[in-house]
């Protein structure tokens, strides 16, 4: 079963209060990973799509300007509370908005990064398509995510939880191989990342004339 906007702004309502005692360590190697590898300079805008309670943005170098967004209010309450408690003055912004239907202007940002939101956002080639939009010319985007397993017996399992995607808020079984397909990313770069390597981090090249013509709503394989 599908998800939807509906069910990820029920369930990240649900996960929100626990959400750092269940995901901030297990999850922290990846958004470490990542933001070392964005390799940050002197006045970049940088943008983070489904921020959440705000665990990487201590992560930003002060010189930087960031600006978050998420569809959960209630997980934005705790990214905000986090920005003010750490005085992370390089977080310019928190907004509610959709990563699929972003108010920004075209190339607006440096970088674009998703940390764990690909298998949440319902569609995820029109979040990357926004990314890729709001992102300049010739920038970079990142993502680190879960995507299926190349071990059938674990993508096995996998598949037989996905029924309940609506209830976990999100879909454990979309393959690396597919996302690329339906997002045309172009790829430079990808690690595996966090325990076991079970979660995969990537570096693409904002190439625009790829990702411009990804029809409105892009379906799952
Ligand atoms: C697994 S959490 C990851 C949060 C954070 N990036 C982290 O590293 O902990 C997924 C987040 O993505 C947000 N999200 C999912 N779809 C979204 C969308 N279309 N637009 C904005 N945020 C979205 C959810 O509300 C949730 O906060």
């Amino acid at each position: 079963m599908r998800v939807d906007i509906n069910a990820v702004q029920r369930v990240y309502r649900r996960y929100a209060p626990a959400y750092d005692f269940y995901f901030g360590v297990m999850f922290q190697p990846g958004r470490e990973e990542i933001v070392e590898r964005m390799n940050c300079h002197p006045g970049e805008r940088i943008l983070e799509v489904g921020v959440g309670t705000g665990l990487s943005l201590p992560l930003y170098p002060r010189h930087v300007e960031v600006t978050g967004i998420d569809l959960s209010r209630e997980m934005l309450v705790r990214a905000r509370a986090r920005r003010r408690r750490q005085r992370l003055d390089q977080v310019v912004a928190l907004r509610l908005m959709d990563a699929e239907h972003m108010q920004f202007a075209d190339n607006s940002f440096d970088k674009v990064v998703a940390m764990y939101v690909v298998s949440v956002t319902p569609h995820p080639a029109c979040m990357t398509a926004e990314m890729s939009r709001v992102c300049k010319p010739g920038g970079q985007l990142f993502i680190v995510n879960h995507f299926q397993h190349p071990n059938s017996l674990v993508s096995g399992i996998e598949r037989l939880v996905a029924p309940f995607s609506r209830v976990m808020g999100f879909r454990p079984d979309y393959s690396l191989e597919h996302f690329i397909r339906d997002t045309r990313l172009d790829v430079e770069m990808r690690i595996p990342v966090n325990a076991l390597g079970y979660w995969t981090m990537l570096r693409c090249r904002n190439n625009k004339e790829a990702t411009a013509n990804i029809p409105p709503i892009q379906a799952l394989a």
